[in-house]
């Protein structure tokens, strides 16, 4: 286990962009709409992690309900359910770093989640934009961070991603169980080659709000656990569409989405 780590739940400041993402990483995530960016956690700091948030899921709403094999089990938001600390992990100073940079304007964090894979789940997550499912406007630069707390090979249900599928608007959301839905709203993405990324424990995939992407099933026999931060640009509205994040928060159509629901970097 190594020692030099940061201790995740001390807020730090002052990590430069630069000491974190060159300017030709930014290059390629503008580009591709992706970008895997190698040990942005430490081992010690993704397990310890690991360790937080499952705890945290004990008293927790899980939207997969409790009924057989689902596609993951997804817990949204555990730092305002049950453990104000695991804020650190969106507000993680290399993490903040990278995603400024990404997205080259100032930031708030829409939500994050707890996505669990669970061990032979037999599902995987099928193509799409997150983009639609958001209840956004003057949003265009949003962006997830995918950030592996185990080990995630391909037989672990990984993420795949289609370069350049970022620059197609518009689109209505896609169903996440139906292989074949993406494709049917943009034919034009089924000729394309998509990238498979296998990430270890403390990586981060970066994806742009409309970059597609899928997760295959998870074929190994141990569960995976990630967390998929989710920022959104400052200047991001209400459409007045519904939305866990946004339920019972009294927003008016146009408003911005700012408040302590949705923390600035
Ligand atoms: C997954 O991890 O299975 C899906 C994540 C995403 O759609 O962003
Ligand atoms: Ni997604």
């Amino acid at each position: 286990m190594a020692t030099a780590s940061l201790p995740v739940s001390v807020p730090v400041t002052g990590e430069s962009p630069r000491s974190v993402l060159t300017a030709a990483d930014v290059a390629v995530y503008r580009h591709q709409g992706f970008l895997h960016t190698p040990g942005i956690l430490t081992t010690a700091e993704a397990e310890d992690l690991r360790g937080r948030f499952l705890i945290a899921t004990g008293k927790a709403q899980n939207l997969a309900g409790d009924s057989g094999p689902t596609m993951f089990d997804q817990f949204v938001n555990l730092w305002q359910q049950t453990d104000p600390t695991l804020l650190d992990l969106a507000l993680h100073p290399r993490m903040r770093a990278a995603a400024l940079s990404l997205a080259g304007e100032p930031l708030r964090v829409w939500h994050d989640h707890l996505l669990v894979k669970r061990a032979k789940n037999g599902v995987p997550t099928e193509w799409h934009q997150d983009q639609p499912y958001w209840p956004h406007a003057n949003s265009a630069g949003a962006l997830s961070a995918w950030v592996a707390l185990v080990d995630v090979p391909q037989i672990r249900g990984c993420m795949s991603y289609i370069p350049g599928s970022h620059r197609h608007t518009g689109l209505d959301a896609q169903n996440l169980g139906d292989a074949t839905d993406l494709f049917r709203r943009c034919p034009e993405l089924q000729w394309q080659t998509s990238i498979t990324v296998p990430v270890k424990a403390g990586d981060v995939v970066w994806h742009h709000a409309r970059t597609a992407h899928r997760a295959e099933a998870n074929r190994s026999d141990t569960d995976r656990v990630v967390v998929s931060v989710i920022y959104m640009p400052q200047t991001t509205t209400y459409t007045g569409a519904p939305h866990i994040c946004t339920e019972g928060r009294n927003y008016q159509v146009g408003a911005l989405l700012t408040g302590d629901a949705f923390p600035a970097l």
